[in-house]
């Protein structure tokens, strides 16, 4: 994968501060899972990372149980301590985002959930990859995606561009060395483009969940480059 354990050191390091709004945009995918709080569903989380937005969805969701998957050693370590006090209703396991031999897992799942992740994928195979969740997924279930979105204007690049920033500097007041850090890393894909990183434009993201077989598509957060939408196979 292109994703390193050095960037998952830069990651860890900066996350707070690099990704805008980063409660609010978890708390906007705990908010879209449509079922209720004492039901018992089943999660499958794509790059789980350190296992934060894990940890808020079974808080929020007491009966609900979650394979995360990552490819990241340390971010998979950083992830188990976390989710520990879970006991049995976390798995914490390795995988590749590209490959298909986690697709199984998929299987009868009632939510699949990836946060800052799929934009590593290209176009065809984010393609795939709603199609196979939508194939699988339980008949109320719903693929809830954080991420990079392409603006689809040079308007929209500059405003997600300079939104990013302004968003990265506010949130490092209480530690201005972070926002240091988030310039010197170049993290802004905005303004420095990295070939890792292929987001994709919000409109392609609806039409592809359509046409992959969800009842109810929609874009629910966004900022500074940032989106959380969604696929539901109820309407
Ligand atoms: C930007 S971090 C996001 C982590 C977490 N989801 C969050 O929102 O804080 C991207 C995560 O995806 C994982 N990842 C990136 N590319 C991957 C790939 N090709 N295969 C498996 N995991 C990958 C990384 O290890 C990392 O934990």
């Amino acid at each position: 994968m292109s994703w390193t354990e050095s960037d998952s050191s830069i990651f860890g390091e900066i996350a707070d501060v690099a990704v805008p709004r980063r409660a609010e945009m978890m708390q906007r995918i705990v908010a879209a899972v449509p079922f209720a709080r004492d039901e018992a569903f089943r999660i499958v989380e794509l790059g789980c990372g350190d296992g934060r937005l894990a940890s808020e969805l079974l808080g929020a969701f007491p009966a609900a149980t979650i394979v995360g998957l990552d490819g990241s050693e340390s971010m998979r370590d950083q992830a188990g301590a976390r989710l520990a006090p879970f006991g049995d209703r976390v798995r914490v396991r390795p995988f590749k985002l590209e490959s298909l031999d986690w697709w199984d897992l998929m299987f009868g799942a009632d939510l699949v959930v990836a946060s800052l992740c799929l934009h590593h994928l290209n176009d065809a195979r984010k393609q795939y990859l709603y199609k196979a969740v939508a194939d699988r997924l339980s008949e109320r279930g719903a693929l809830l995606i954080a991420d990079l979105i392409e603006p689809a204007h040079e308007s929209a690049r500059r405003a997600a561009a300079d939104d990013w920033d302004r968003a990265a500097e506010a949130q490092a007041l209480e530690r201005p060395e972070l926002f240091k850090r988030f310039l010197d890393a170049r993290w802004n894909h905005f303004r420095f483009p990295d070939p890792a990183d292929r987001p994709s434009p919000i409109f392609h993201h609806l039409v592809w969940l359509r046409h992959a077989g969800f009842a109810a598509v929609d874009c629910l957060w966004m900022y500074a480059g940032h989106a959380v939408f969604a696929g539901f196979k109820a309407g």
